[in-house]
């Protein structure tokens, strides 16, 4: 499960599987009381996947945990769901969704008229996605266009050619990717996103921290993740991903900075402060509750 520079994947594999594992968080979230959003197409991933043989891995044997990761991926939705309505609130026609994985926002939100939305990820998450909301006839609100791309090679030619156009403003969001790349691509991504965006386009990124990449928080989560790997081959339960393989751990440069210093007018919000401004408070007594993320909201000047 090693990362290489050229890998490539399907939904049930590695990185890809992780679009199922938010996919699978989005659907426990449709079912909640009270839900932040609703997607109420996450349901039909996770049973198309298991159909084809994927096993649904209990992430962590500890329900506190479980239940703060959910609450994050439940914020964090929240927040690009309305970072994207605010954009088109403000006249802003032309989206793209960098690895959008199963994010469903192309036809569940609400799109001013004329929009298009442009979604970029590996092609065989992307051919997945598509069959099942084609199986299921679901409609994009938008103009909507697959760019099969690795965001580590030329996705912006793949773009352009996709019909994208650079004098436009542009509302652009990078949710749950960073740090599946590695740092050197995680830098080319901004340089890319700035020199495509018109002034006035916005962008929301998930931003990891230092303590993020630090090697003593690898290596608690690493600690927890080979517990719950026992519980789960005693239980006879489904074989857990290590997901910290999959990421590149790596120093970096630090995004809310780098906007700034380029000319973005950058916004940020704290995880934790997301989640209790949400109402889903990580649980203080825990360690490590959520990853040391900011959200940020930039607009380009
Ligand atoms: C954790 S999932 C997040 C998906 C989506 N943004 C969401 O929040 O539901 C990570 C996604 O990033 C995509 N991804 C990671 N590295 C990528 C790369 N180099 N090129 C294209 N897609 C990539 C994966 O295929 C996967 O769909």
């Amino acid at each position: 499960m090693s990362r290489t520079d050229d890998d490539s994947w399907d939904i049930t594999e590695g990185v890809g599987a992780t679009a199922l594992s938010v996919a699978r968080a989005r659907a426990v979230e449709a079912d909640a009381q009270c839900p932040l959003y609703l997607d109420p197409y996450a349901h039909f991933f996770v049973e198309a996947a298991v159909e084809a043989g994927w096993r649904s891995p209990f992430l962590d044997d500890n329900p506190v945990r479980a239940q703060a990761m959910a609450a994050y991926i439940a914020s964090r939705t929240k927040f690009f769901d309305e970072f994207f309505t605010t954009a088109g609130a403000n006249g802003l026609d032309q989206a793209v969704i960098l690895a959008a994985g199963l994010d469903t926002r192309a036809w569940r939100l609400p799109w001013i008229s004329d929009t298009t939305v442009y979604e970029i990820d590996q092609p065989k998450v992307l051919e997945f996605k598509e069959r099942v909301l084609a199986e299921h006839q679901a409609k994009p609100g938008a103009s909507y266009a697959a760019v099969a791309v690795d965001l580590r090679h030329d996705w912006p030619t793949a773009l352009r050619q996709a019909g994208f156009d650079p004098a436009t403003p542009t509302a652009w969001s990078a949710e749950g990717l960073l740090p599946y790349l590695p740092a050197a691509a995680q830098d080319a991504l901004f340089e890319q996103i700035d020199d495509l965006s018109a002034p006035g386009s916005r962008l929301s990124v998930e931003a990891f921290g230092e303590v993020f990449y630090s090697a003593e928080q690898l290596a608690r989560r690493q600690e927890r993740m080979a517990e719950a790997r026992r519980a789960a081959a005693e239980t006879g339960g489904p074989e857990i991903p290590d997901v910290t393989r999959l990421w590149y751990m790596e120093a970096r440069t630090d995004v809310h900075k780098w906007l700034t210093d380029h000319g973005w007018e950058v916004t940020a919000i704290s995880a934790v402060d997301l989640m209790e401004h949400y109402k889903r408070p990580a649980p203080d007594d825990l360690e490590d509750p959520v990853p040391d993320t900011v959200l940020l909201d930039a607009r380009k000047l």
